[in-house]
């Protein structure tokens, strides 16, 4: 059975859905409020996890083992890591990167981590696609691109980490809690998509523009997330 876990990390990015979805029960756990029922006729369970990794992960794995979602979509708002993204654009991940994993001492490269082959989580085609179209549908002039997002327990304000991020990690958009969602559910076989509306372009200019854009980014990507619930219960 299809049933969708929605993370936002903060109220903003998930306060809309909520209001619309019809609510069968509020379970408290790990300090999350993990709202169940439906949303546009699909079952869902709708969450604000908190900021950054360690609550992310917590977050997938409970909507996995005590709410068997089926699949996981993570609305919010992101920094622009490149210049064709500008703040109100949407970006669909294609894959995600932990930003902040270094075990270089040890031969792996950075964002790798130890022992698993890889760095980039990849998202779930099915998943990207609907996102996408649903975008093109209900936002039709925002734009909207698939790429990388990297994830760290940091927010990126700086010119000179921006460039890191991009330069080693080939980054489109940088935000605290993706990868960790993303590497939550590659490890139970779940599959995810993270989709960001431009908040700010993670540079010096980011403390300014940041809560000025918030609200109208979170919104964007909560209206593609109700949009796409349409497809993916039809
Ligand atoms: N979320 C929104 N903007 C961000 C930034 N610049 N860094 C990290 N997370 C963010």
């Amino acid at each position: 059975m299809i049933k969708t876990g929605i993370i936002g990390a903060m109220e903003l990015e998930v306060e809309e859905l909520k209001k619309e979805m019809a609510v069968t029960a509020i379970i408290r756990k790990a300090g999350m409020d993990f709202h169940e029922g439906s949303l546009n006729g699909t079952p869902v369970v709708i969450v604000r996890c908190g900021i950054g990794k360690v609550n992310a992960a917590l977050c997938v794995q409970i909507l996995i083992d005590e709410f068997k979602v089926s699949h996981v979509i993570n609305t919010g708002v992101a920094g622009s890591l490149n210049a064709g993204l500008d703040i109100g654009d949407i970006l669909i991940s294609r894959d995600a990167i932990h930003h902040d994993m270094d075990v270089r001492v040890f031969g792996y490269r950075l964002g790798e981590v130890p022992q698993m082959g890889f760095r980039e989580f990849k998202a779930d085609e099915k998943l990207m696609d609907l996102a996408k179209k649903a975008c093109e549908k209900v936002n039709p002039d925002i734009h909207v691109m698939y790429g990388r997002v990297v994830s760290g327990d940091q927010f990126i304000s700086s010119k000179e980490v921006k460039e890191h991020l991009i330069a080693e990690f080939q980054g489109d958009c940088a935000e605290m809690e993706g990868a960790s969602i993303a590497h939550g559910a590659y490890l139970n076989n779940t599959p995810f998509v993270i989709i960001r509306a431009i908040s700010d372009k993670a540079d010096d200019s980011a403390e300014m523009d940041y809560p000025t854009f918030e609200s109208a980014a979170a919104r964007h990507s909560a209206a593609l997330v109700k949009e796409m619930l349409k497809e993916l219960g039809a």
